[in-house]
């Protein structure tokens, strides 16, 4: 069962588990707010595994609405939580780079301390502990800086702006993973087969700042813009974000996993944008 199914991961974890039976719910089907609901779900469909892929995704947005993050990214995660042992299914939990400040220079492990610098980052991080607490044995996958087709993502919206303006100005000081979402999913039907427990780390491999990301779409698209590196000082934004946020890969060999590289997802990515 995926909580999140029309969402950027949810929508790819749907067309890649094939050999399941898979039940995916939008905020419509179950809002994760209302733990009666939740768990009158599991109860119609008794799943085996749950896949909580259902969060309040907007880092800005979270800054101001901060019942609202607290609300669906941590209380409903618990409602998820509950309803999932007393069904006795297990639980993928989806958390983020943004529980941790960004201020280490080498890939940050499972075991790293928290240290979340923004509202989405704490309800991210408060959510990973209750979980871990209510639910011994589930499964936490931190992943970063998802792309990918059906929804707004970082390559589409840089695909946008190129396609009207002679430069962009993108900032050159913030290095994380890009991750495309159907690889991403993979792993996770991995770790669900493989019976995953604990904090995992799962991105693309190689990392990038959104500059260099910026300057790689821009190539592979053909377009001439040109992409000039910025602070983020230059460019404001309510919520902080980590300068660093690369997740080491240490535990994905354990699910036999090796997630391919950015540059790779990212040519996959435009192709499927333009079929
Ligand atoms: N996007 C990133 O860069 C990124 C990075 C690190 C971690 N993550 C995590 O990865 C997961 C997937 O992210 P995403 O980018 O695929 O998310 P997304 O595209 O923003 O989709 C969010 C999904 O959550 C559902 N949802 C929102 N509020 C809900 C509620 N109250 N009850 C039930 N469902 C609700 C939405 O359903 P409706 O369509 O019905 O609203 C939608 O299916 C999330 O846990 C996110 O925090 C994302």
């Amino acid at each position: 069962m995926i909580f999140g199914a029309s969402g950027l991961l949810g929508q790819a974890l749907m067309q890649e588990w094939k050999l399941d039976a898979v039940s995916g719910l939008t905020s419509r089907d179950a809002d994760i707010r209302n733990a009666k609901r939740v768990l009158e779900v599991m109860r119609e469909t008794k799943p085996d595994w749950i896949v909580l892929a259902a969060a309040y995704t907007d880092v800005d947005g979270c800054e101001s609405n901060r019942d609202l993050a607290f609300a669906v990214n941590r209380d409903g995660a618990v409602n998820v939580a509950e309803a999932a042992t007393q069904v006795g299914a297990r639980l993928l939990f989806l958390s983020s780079d943004y529980v941790f400040d960004g201020k280490k220079s080498t890939p940050y492990e499972p075991d790293d301390p928290r240290n979340p610098q923004s509202v989405y980052g704490r309800t991210k991080a408060e959510a990973e502990i209750r979980l871990q607490e209510l639910v011994p044995d589930c499964c936490v996958v931190r992943t970063s800086w998802l792309f990918g087709a059906g929804g707004k993502c970082f390559p589409d919206t840089i695909l946008k702006q190129a396609a009207q303006r002679p430069t962009l100005d993108v900032v050159d000081d913030q290095r994380g993973s890009p991750t495309y979402v159907v690889d991403l999913a993979r792993a996770i039907i991995q770790f669900c087969r493989g019976n995953a427990k604990g904090i995992v780390h799962t991105t693309n491999s190689g990392d990038c700042t959104w500059f260099e990301f910026a300057q790689e779409i821009v190539k592979d698209a053909g377009l001439t813009t040109t992409v000039r590196p910025i602070s983020s000082e230059q460019m404001a934004r309510p919520a902080p974000r980590p300068a660093y946020s690369v997740l080491s890969a240490s535990r994905l060999k354990e699910y036999g996993i090796a997630m391919p590289n950015w540059r790779d997802a990212l040519r996959r990515y435009l192709e499927q944008r333009q079929s």
